[in-house]
């Protein structure tokens, strides 16, 4: 799919690829996740709510709740709740007295997320701030709140730079920041690409090159979401 321009015509062959990456992406999700009615119902109830279909995949949850427990994270913040459903998959890879802090714009998205945390059996472990992360950020530093041991930035894709700044200041050596959607079915690597979010994806990458206090990678991906990508950034370990 085109992601900056998801209306645009598909050509055949651009859609013969989407049905097999989404083929591909069930294949995996009927072998290695187990049904789950709490992430089903969140993502029904998003659905029926009029939230946007743009939930990290199944299969992406999984992969983010794997790092999480590879890493043996106890406080989580993330960025750009929506639905709760990645909210869902990360609060659970947490340990006995574990964290998580995830900020949303949006108050009607946060009122579904809300309730989509409960059904998961999950509220105790999470926090939910409404309001622009960008007033958000600044506030939770003065608080004195991090660092937390990973930051998965899903927010507005234009401000990705700005948002990953704030990361860093609430990081410690060792964190890990995850960045979901910079490669933007190649608007990435596509200079004349003018798209605000397909910038701040550059402009990330841009910051990236010249940050001593990180090393980082970029993973395409595809799959039911189309052709993306996000990015793993370890704190404090120049590459
Ligand atoms: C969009 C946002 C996302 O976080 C995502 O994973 C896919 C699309 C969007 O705003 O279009
Ligand atoms: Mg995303």
């Amino acid at each position: 799919m085109d992601l900056e321009n998801p209306a645009a015509a598909q050509t055949s062959e651009e859609q013969a690829g989407q049905r097999l990456w989404t083929a591909v992406d069930r294949y995996i999700s009927e072998r290695l996740l187990p049904p789950d009615p709490a992430l089903d119902a969140a993502l029904e109830a998003s659905a029926a709510a009029g939230l946007p279909a743009i939930a990290v995949s199944p299969n992406q949850g999984k992969l983010l709740h794997l790092l999480a427990r590879i890493h043996g994270a106890h406080s989580i913040l993330e960025l750009g709740t929506l639905g709760g459903f990645s909210t869902i998959w990360l609060a659970r890879a947490l340990p006995p007295g574990g964290r998580l802090l995830t900020l949303e714009v949006n108050s009607k998205y946060a009122e579904v997320a809300r309730a989509n945390i409960v059904r998961a059996g999950l509220a105790e472990l999470v926090e939910l701030r409404t309001g622009p992360a960008l007033e958000a950020l600044p506030r939770l530093a003065r608080e004195g709140l991090g660092p937390f041991d990973l930051i998965f930035i899903d927010a507005d894709k234009q401000n990705i730079p700005e948002y990953f700044e704030w990361a860093l200041k609430l990081s410690r050596r060792g964190s890990l920041i995850v960045t979901d959607n910079v490669v933007r079915a190649g608007a990435l690597a596509d200079p004349a690409c003018a798209d605000p979010r397909a910038e701040g994806a550059r402009r990330f990458h841009e910051l990236l090159a010249a940050e001593p206090r990180v090393s980082a990678t970029t993973i395409q991906t595809v799959g039911l979401k189309g052709y993306d990508g996000f990015t793993l950034a370890l704190v404090g370990e120049p590459s």
